[in-house]
């Protein structure tokens, strides 16, 4: 009777202690104003990068009761400075985080210049469907009114919450959730800076509470074929900007580089003039993969539509920027050369 009730209390105990328990949440730190300081709290002008992920966390003592966290700084940089060997280490770091069960959620801070190719990458990359959440800010640690301790706390609150699963790679920013595929740093300076032009976020999070409201139907829970590892050379892949009366030379000189892939951030419906149209039908014969996308902000590309792509061999982004075009389009010819299926990467992910 004795060992009975024992054994009894044990197991209560056991399945309390479970229920008690945090999700583990490891943040990733790459750098960025979130980990900014500035000379004067007037003043906006800081170096990025410059505070350990342990202070910023110390800074919103209150999330120790939303999570169990650990930090790694991955690196400490302002992300103009982002690269290829960084978004390596980080895909490989979040898979083996994952993989090793050594947490529930990643939450990656980082610059907000080029968040959002990060994001995408890892959108892609990341086998888990395990919340990944990327998050910074617009002012540094050290300025009136800085943004970047709520919107750490609210990145923790996500990728800690049940909601979060299988939402692929978000970026929370500002009190909104966005998909990293579709997300647009869209301001230069503003703390909103941060949205999705063709779908909108995908949820709120406010007053620690996490809401999803859609979702996207490309990569999210779609396994895709990609994969990399540190030390994976990727193919290079440039992207060529449209304006009026723009002359050919960046795609010829590309070309003379040998580059696998060319964007071009095309006018429009992804349009360009006649002496980009004859650079890249040189480009294409060269062997280039040449994919038109828009430097318009929102809608797709359409194949077939002003442009005869099937005659100039040509493939397009569909509704990706040319930034995140690229990124697939890196990705994409690690596996394949064939337009067809390249073409069919854009239109799946
Ligand atoms: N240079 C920028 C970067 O690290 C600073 C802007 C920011 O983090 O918001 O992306």
């Amino acid at each position: 009777m004795k060992k009975t009730i024992l054994l009894m209390c044990t197991v209560l105990l056991a399945v309390f202690a479970y229920a008690q328990q945090k999700p583990r949440i490891i943040i990733l730190a790459t750098g960025g104003t979130i980990a900014g300081a500035g000379k004067a709290a007037d003043r906006a002008g800081y170096e990025a990068g410059k505070i350990p992920i342990d202070d910023l966390v110390g800074a919103i003592p209150s999330v120790k009761k939303v999570a169990d966290i650990s930090g790694e700084q991955i690196s400490s940089i302002g992300s103009q400075d982002m690269t290829i060997e960084i978004w390596k280490k980080l895909a490989v770091r979040a898979n083996e985080i994952f993989d090793k069960n050594e947490a529930d959620g990643i939450v990656i801070t980082h610059g907000t210049d080029t968040q959002e190719e990060t994001a995408y990458f890892l959108d892609l990359l990341v086998s888990s469907d395990k919340p990944v959440v990327l998050t910074g800010s617009m002012r540094p640690a050290t300025a009136i009114s800085a943004d970047g301790p709520k919107n750490l706390y609210d990145a923790i609150t996500i990728a800690a919450s049940p909601k979060a699963k299988g939402k692929g790679v978000i970026v929370s920013f500002n009190e909104g959730i966005f998909d990293g595929r579709d997300v647009m740093k869209m301001s230069t300076t503003k703390v909103n800076a941060f949205f999705s032009p063709n779908t909108g976020p995908i949820g709120q999070v406010y007053d620690g509470k996490v809401e999803f409201y859609q979702a996207s139907m490309r990569e999210v829970n779609v396994k895709t074929p990609f994969s990399v590892k540190v030390d994976t050379k990727l193919p290079r892949v440039d992207i060529v900007y449209m304006y009026a009366d723009a002359p050919s030379d960046q795609i010829d000189m590309l070309v003379s580089k040998k580059v696998d892939g060319i964007v071009i951030a095309g006018v429009g419906n992804g349009n360009f003039n006649k002496a980009y149209m004859d650079a890249v039908k040189r480009a294409v014969a060269a062997g280039v993969i040449v994919c038109r996308a828009s430097r318009a902000p929102s809608g797709r590309v359409v194949l077939e539509d002003e442009i005869n792509d099937a005659e100039l061999g040509t493939i397009v982004s569909d509704d990706l920027t040319p930034q995140k075009a690229r990124i697939l389009l890196m990705l994409g010819l690690t596996k394949t050369r064939d337009k067809k299926q390249l073409q069919q990467y854009f239109f799946t992910y």
